[in-house]
């Protein structure tokens, strides 16, 4: 048999410490391993597989579309691409859609745009507002927006200025933006990798108001809320703000890479031809696939389900908590996206990860402590309920422990 671990370790650089696990096949919410054992996918790469896995629209939509054009670059009309910019631009603001490859590249297109936005219109101000453990990317620019030491670290970035603030706090908010008149304010209405930790509706309503009152753009980070993942298209829609832009990625391409931002019609007119560019965004294969998402999600109900299925996972898990006050602090999250605020120490948060991947749960674990479900949409009350009862066992071997030591 092969040994795709040893392989993996020669010849791939180690930026990531994987699982060890090597998967074959995705059949639905299921992955399947090369030993033919199955795991409820229930982080789905990183918010990326909404529908799960082989979902027979999916598959469909890369079989037509395959049959037609992978690629045909920005000198044609895409016609997938305008279809899936017509729908995103109904779901969220009136505006305009330019499409990336990945999330960090819309977070690049986004500084860009705000940089025009103060050079086009001679406004003085200068740089952005982000949240303490917010995550926006890993390109330089991107990078510098990230308030995650072990991912900003020492390299080389823009000289664009960035302010820290506290999630929660308004005041300080306000204070920067009077006294270092940045341009914009960038925030991800549910913190991902910084701790599942969503925004409040009052305090997102604040930072539109406060924006708008001192004439700074808004901007939602919403690569990993989007597309369903929260119970809404984006998640700032649960607070009913009009954001100036949005990022978007992960769920959006079905599976394969897709990003971009929505700019409002004020913005629109900033990226003129030259102002950005990429090769391969937006892939016809990828926005076909996006148009199939969001088919899925709108027009076949899945949306509507997966809001009453996350219901359910709350509640269960709740109880769960309540039931170990000892391991578990608390559940935060909104819709698929869950965080499982655990007391144990990293390490046997690691463990308890490892234990689920046994037992053929595969979970993410963020903020050393915290565990991170990011399910695919499509994910049924009876995967819950088997889930739950794992963990339940779990978390008992966990107390016995403890109790021993
Ligand atoms: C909120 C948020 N912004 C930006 C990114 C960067 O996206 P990508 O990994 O596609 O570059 C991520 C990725 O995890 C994210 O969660």
């Amino acid at each position: 048999m092969t040994d795709w671990q040893g392989l993996d370790q020669q010849y791939m650089m180690a930026t990531y410490n994987r699982l060890p696990i090597t998967i074959e096949k995705g059949e639905g919410n299921q992955l399947i391993d090369t030993e033919g054992k199955s795991y409820l996918d229930l982080f789905t790469g990183l918010a990326v597989n909404v529908l799960g896995h082989s979902h027979p629209e999916i598959v469909k939509t890369i079989k037509d579309q395959g049959e037609k054009f992978l690629h045909i670059s920005n000198v044609f009309l895409n016609q997938p691409a305008i279809q899936l910019a017509k729908t995103l631009v109904e779901q969220s603001i009136d505006g305009k859609v330019f499409f990336t490859n990945s999330g960090a590249e819309a977070t690049e297109a986004a500084i860009k745009l705000i940089h025009k936005w103060t050079k086009d219109g001679e406004k003085s101000n200068r740089g952005v507002v982000v949240l303490e453990k917010s995550f926006h990317g890993r390109t330089l620019g991107a990078i510098k927006l990230t308030r995650q030491p072990g991912v900003y670290q020492d390299f080389p970035v823009t000289d664009m200025p960035v302010y820290e603030v506290e999630p929660h706090n308004l005041e300080q908010l306000e204070d920067i933006i009077k006294t270092k008149k940045p341009a914009a304010v960038l925030m991800e209405p549910v913190l991902g990798s910084g701790g599942i930790l969503p925004l409040e509706e009052e305090y997102l309503r604040e930072v539109a108001r406060l924006t708008k009152k001192y004439g700074v753009l808004c901007c939602m980070d919403e690569i990993q809320t989007g597309i369903g993942r929260t119970g809404k298209i984006f998640a700032y829609q649960h607070a009913g703000i009009s954001p100036d832009l949005i990022l978007f990625a992960k769920g959006i391409g079905g599976g394969l890479p897709l990003g971009g931002i929505i700019v409002s019609n004020e913005l629109s007119h900033l990226f003129k031809p030259g102002d950005h560019g990429t090769t391969f965004a937006p892939s016809p294969l990828s926005a076909a696939l996006g148009n199939t998402v969001f088919k899925v999600l709108l027009e076949d109900g899945e949306l509507e389900k997966s809001v009453a299925r996350s219901k359910y996972l709350h509640e269960k898990l709740n109880r769960l908590k309540d039931k170990n006050p000892k391991i578990l602090e608390k559940i935060r999250g909104k819709g698929m996206m869950v965080g499982i605020v655990t007391l144990l120490a990293p390490e046997d948060a690691k463990k308890l990860q490892r234990d689920l991947l046994a037992e053929g749960y595969l979970v993410d674990v963020t903020q050393q402590t915290i565990i991170r479900l990011l399910p695919p949409l499509t994910l049924t009350e009876k995967e819950i309920d088997a889930f739950i009862e794992v963990l339940e066992t779990k978390l008992q071997l966990v107390l016995e422990k403890e109790l021993n030591q």
